[in-house]
């Protein structure tokens, strides 16, 4: 069996844990391939709202295995806290979570790092989420890192303080801020977790498939923050495209299935960096009301913009999409006109590209509205009524720019509000 994959199309909070919640029926193992505590995932569940950070979301589905695979980064205090959460609301993952031994962690050294170093930058600052992701990625890249199979080696404390030690210095280049040092709960958060399964997460899979298991990669942020075709600098530290699944769980390109890609019906952004269509109007502030746009791991309000269809195309050929769910499009029943990005001009020139460095601004957006279906979709949906006219001439004009189907359309938060088309 191949291994299907599902990431987000824009700079993350698409929808994708409650995607991913509702695709996990189908499938025998999801794994986390990239990204660590910065991501959050929400879910509705009969127990209400619940916000993964690290644990894949498929935890709530028990015939499911869910691994938290090679490519993530792993704060133990947050997996700690996770684990706790959802034993408390009646979920216990003792049996169907394991954590790979490949996975890197995430020390509070890095976590100062990160605020140091985006204290330093001032107003240049990427608008991290502070949870040590960049500094963690650069220690493993840099192969200084600590990784998660090295907690039952002898020797691991002592290569903490001696890393804890190489961060302090590092920190100073920076220029020293005030921290509050957590080692403590750290070493405890590992002392809890170590009673978790571990495993190999390479063979584990490979195993999986040859044995016919169906198997769904999640991906966290969107492709818009991937290290290497986001816009960068103002990215996250990580691939957090189908690419980065081959790496972070250590299956081969040939293995890869369908790649299911997350978008709403508009766009949202947390942080700094450039976002294209994104509104300072009325427009923007009736989304992000409607929308209830509020980062799920910082609370930090998100940049609301139109959907950007240049943007999305990128986002298609850089993936392989095969199939696109379109997340929040009962948001959009409250707008007299859908407005949509439609091309950039380039230095006067008509353009279906994205430019090399969103940054530069040396482009302008076109824009493209169609006409609004005024009717609540989550009633359509609940009274198995066809879709209205107006949202299927929307819908069929992106489809057929975007060269793939979109399937799925997402009508409110919970479980159920879903339609299949
Ligand atoms: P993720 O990081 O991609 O999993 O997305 P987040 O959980 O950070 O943000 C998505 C937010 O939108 C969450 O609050 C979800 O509960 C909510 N949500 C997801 N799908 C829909 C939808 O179709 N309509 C509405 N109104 N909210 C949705
Ligand atoms: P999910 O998985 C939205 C953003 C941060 C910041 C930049 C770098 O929930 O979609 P980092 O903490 O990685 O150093 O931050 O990336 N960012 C996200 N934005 N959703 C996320 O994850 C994000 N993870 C990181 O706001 O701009
Ligand atoms: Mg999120």
């Amino acid at each position: 069996m191949p291994v299907d994959v599902l990431i987000g199309l824009q700079w993350g909070d698409e929808g994708k844990g409650k995607i991913v919640d509702y695709l996990a029926n189908n499938y025998d193992v999801i794994c986390r391939f990239q990204g660590g505590p910065n991501a959050g995932h929400t879910i509705y569940t009969d127990s209400g709202k619940f916000v993964l950070h690290t644990i894949p979301s498929g935890i709530f589905r028990s015939n499911t295995i869910n691994v938290i695979g090679n490519g993530v980064v792993i704060d133990p205090i947050t997996l700690r806290k996770e684990i706790l959460g959802l034993k408390e609301i009646g979920v216990d993952v003792s049996q169907n979570l394991m954590i790979a031994q490949k996975a890197h962690l995430i020390l509070p050294s890095h976590r100062y790092l990160d605020a140091a170093s985006e204290a330093s930058k001032g107003t240049a600052k990427i608008g991290s989420t502070l949870r040590g992701i960049g500094p963690t990625y650069m220690d493993k890249t840099g192969r200084n890192g600590l990784r998660y199979g090295d907690i039952f080696r002898s020797n691991f404390k002592e290569r903490y303080f001696s890393l804890k030690e190489k961060h302090i210095k590092l920190g100073d280049v920076h220029g020293a801020i005030d921290f509050e040092w957590n080692d403590e709960e750290w070493f405890d958060s590992i002392e809890f977790l170590k009673s978790f399964k571990v495993v190999n997460c390479e063979y584990f899979l490979n195993k999986s498939l040859d044995e016919g298991k169906k198997v769904l990669a999640e991906g966290a942020q969107g492709v818009m923050l991937d290290i290497d075709y986001g816009t960068y600098p103002y990215v996250t530290s990580s691939n957090t495209i189908t690419a980065g699944v081959c790496t972070g769980l250590g299956v081969a390109p040939s293995q890869i299935g369908d790649v299911i890609g997350i978008s709403k019906a508009y766009c949202t952004r947390v942080g700094s960096g450039p976002f294209p269509s994104e509104l300072f109007d009325h427009h923007g502030e009736k989304l992000q009301e409607l929308g209830n746009e509020f980062g799920a791991t910082t609370g930090r309000p998100r940049r609301c913009g139109w959907l950007d269809l240049v943007q999305l195309k990128y986002s298609v050929m850089i993936n392989g999409v095969t199939k696109i769910a379109l997340t929040k499009s009962d948001v959009m029943d409250h707008f007299d006109n859908i407005t949509i990005v439609d091309s950039y001009n380039i230095d006067g020139q008509v353009s279906h590209e994205l430019p090399y460095d969103l940054c530069d601004e040396n482009y302008t957006t076109n824009l493209k509205s169609f006409k609004g279906w005024k009717c609540k979709l989550e009633e359509v949906q609940k009274n198995g009524e066809p879709l209205p006219n107006a949202f299927e001439t929307y819908i069929t004009y992106l489809e057929k720019n975007l060269n793939t189907p979109i399937p799925i359309i997402s009508v409110g938060p919970g479980r159920d509000e879903l339609i299949v088309r």
